[in-house]
């Protein structure tokens, strides 16, 4: 493990040489020092005064900790807080913010969800360092539905959960392929890519997105593709949140969703045959019917199996035997539902038998949870039996930790790496989060992750190669933070990271892209995409 780390600290000095020497022509950073007064006065000539909270309010920081998912990310936030908190109603109030904070050199970071694995939608990692601004953007979370087109327009605001209540009580017989977790925000999720259980029938969330409208880096409102131009268009639906503009909506393509689906589930412990049922599972997995999504949770030696099916019990109970008869699936393990119901049950479990499905319209001021931290890669080829077991006994101590395994497969092979940003398509088998969840007492509840670091560097021989991927929404700074040299984020350095989220071909489309946008990077933060210049 410890030469696994000093090779990867040589690569990121490599880089670092490689910025300092001058590789780079510095564009004009953002002046400085910023003046928050002068800032705080801008904005009051343009939003009105409850919308922007300062510290001093006793409001700003419940606020600020309101969808905070990770105790983490808590503490580090508010002991070095926003400037202020903006919770704008209309796309003026978020024009405003930009022009304000590029006038006096206050950068902006923005809030959809607040889901961000390293919240750098809300906080910003550097000690007292440069002073930002929250657009939280909770009030903007309309949902238009326009059944005849089978299309929506979603303010960024809304969660996931708020778009299949709107979507499926507006239009029975659609829905929407987007997160499990149904209080994800939608502006981080489809700026990211976008995972669920429907993306092997229907792709991911960013490649559902028929248009949008956002504020870019000067402050302009584009109110649809044609005024952002196709390359812009191209790097928002995948190339990560908080890099190109805010996005105010997306008009999305739904789906047609039967009128009964399938949930269905079957635990197994080792002495149940667990770890032969995974083994199978990583090429099964993919090549089942596109309409069938088996994902798999990993968690204190037991392989608990989730599905959807957009079809009836009696006909995935049949497949299931056929295909995995290692999983000894009866109808007993299936509920039939409808697709709205089944957002909601996969996320509340048997809880939501006594909420009424408004319970998707959550109010986002959720408890806080545990500590966690995230990791992510992509497997190409199946892991033998024997790492596995090996997994399966991995020790925890006293902390838990989780493997999440979503199938790809399906439509997801089918659409080429340069669609969009998001690069994991044709040659993955699936997907691993993993998820390490801890009290957080223990040392301050700063200290660094251990099962979670151990089990990863022993994935490494099993995983994607070259780069090693992982997923931009399961965000992860270990992978790299940007180094800025004379005002600019160093492409070099930003490589080690980018590359792994996008792929080599993508992530330089993407910097070139941010050098047309945003070459000043007005949006920046510790993994944001560096402006490459245009030739
Ligand atoms: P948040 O508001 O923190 O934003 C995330 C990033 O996007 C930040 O960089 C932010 O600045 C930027 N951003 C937000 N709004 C923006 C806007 N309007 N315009 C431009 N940039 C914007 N993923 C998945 O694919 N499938 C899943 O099932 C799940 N499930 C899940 C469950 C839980 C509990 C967590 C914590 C996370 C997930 N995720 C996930 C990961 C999730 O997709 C990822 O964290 C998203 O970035 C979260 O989006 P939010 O808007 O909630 O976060």
């Amino acid at each position: 493990r410890k030469s696994g780390r000093s090779t990867e600290m040589a690569s990121i000095a490599l880089v670092l040489a490689f910025c300092f020497l001058g590789f780079f022509v510095p564009a004009p950073s953002v002046a400085s020092p910023s003046n928050n007064n002068d800032f705080l006065r801008c904005l009051s000539t343009s939003i009105p005064s409850q919308l922007v909270l300062t510290p001093s309010s006793p409001s700003f920081t419940p606020l600020l900790v309101s969808s905070i998912r990770n105790a983490r990310l808590v503490a580090p936030a508010t002991a070095s807080p926003p400037l202020c908190i903006v919770t704008p109603t209309n796309a003026s109030h978020v024009q405003a913010i930009v022009r304000c904070g590029r006038r006096h050199s206050v950068r902006v970071r923005v809030r959809s969800g607040g889901h961000d694995n390293e919240g750098l939608s809300y906080r910003s990692t550097t000690p007292n360092g440069e002073a930002f601004a929250v657009i939280d953007l909770a009030k903007l979370h309309a949902v238009h539905v326009i059944p005849h087109e089978a299309t929506a327009w979603v303010e960024t605001g809304a969660t996931t959960g708020e778009l299949y209540y709107r979507v499926a009580t507006a239009a029975p017989g659609l829905g929407f392929p987007a997160s499990v977790c149904p209080t994800v925000g939608v502006g981080g999720i489809i700026s990211g890519g976008g995972i669920g259980l429907m993306m092997r029938k229907y792709g991911l969330s960013a490649d559902n997105v028929l248009d949008a409208s956002m504020v870019d880096a000067g402050g302009n409102l584009l109110a649809n593709k044609k005024a952002m131009g196709d390359d812009l268009f191209w790097a928002i639906r995948g190339g990560g949140g908080g890099n190109f503009g805010i996005v105010l909506a997306w008009k999305l393509r739904l789906v047609p969703v039967p009128p009964k689906v399938t949930f269905l589930k079957v635990a197994k412990t080792m002495d149940q045959g667990a770890v032969d049922a995974v083994t199978k599972w990583q090429t099964l997995a993919p090549v089942l019917p596109d309409d069938l999504s088996v994902r798999v949770v990993i968690q204190k030696s037991q392989a608990n199996f989730q599905s959807l099916y957009l079809g009836n019990c009696s006909t995935v109970v049949a497949t299931m035997r056929s295909r995995f008869p290692e999983l000894g699936v009866t109808s007993a393990d299936c509920k039939e539902m409808s697709w709205l119901q089944y957002t909601a049950y996969i996320y509340f479990g048997d809880a939501i038998n006594n909420k009424p499905l408004e319970a998707l319209l959550l109010n986002r001021s959720t408890t806080l949870g545990p500590f966690v931290k995230n990791k992510s890669d992509y497997v190409k080829k199946a892991l033998t039996k024997e790492t596995w077991k090996k997994i399966f006994l991995w020790p925890n101590g006293a902390r838990s930790g989780q493997l999440i395994l979503e199938p790809h497969g399906g439509i997801m092979g089918r659409i080429s790496t340069a669609k969009n940003p998001f690069p994991h398509r044709s040659s993955v088998l699936y997907n691993i989060q993993y998820v390490e969840l801890w009290n957080g007492k223990e040392a301050g509840g700063n200290i660094t992750p251990n099962w979670i670091g151990s089990l990863y560097d022993f994935m490494t021989p099993y995983v994607s190669k070259n780069p090693r991927g992982a997923y931009v929404n399961y965000r992860d700074l270990d992978m790299g933070v940007n180094k800025v040299v004379d005002g600019v984020t160093c492409y070099e350095t930003a490589k080690v990271w980018g590359e792994r989220y996008f792929g080599a071909a993508n992530f330089r489309r993407l910097a070139k892209i941010k050098g047309k946008v945003d070459a000043t990077e007005y949006f920046r933060n510790e993994q944001s995409v560096p402006p490459l210049p245009l030739k």
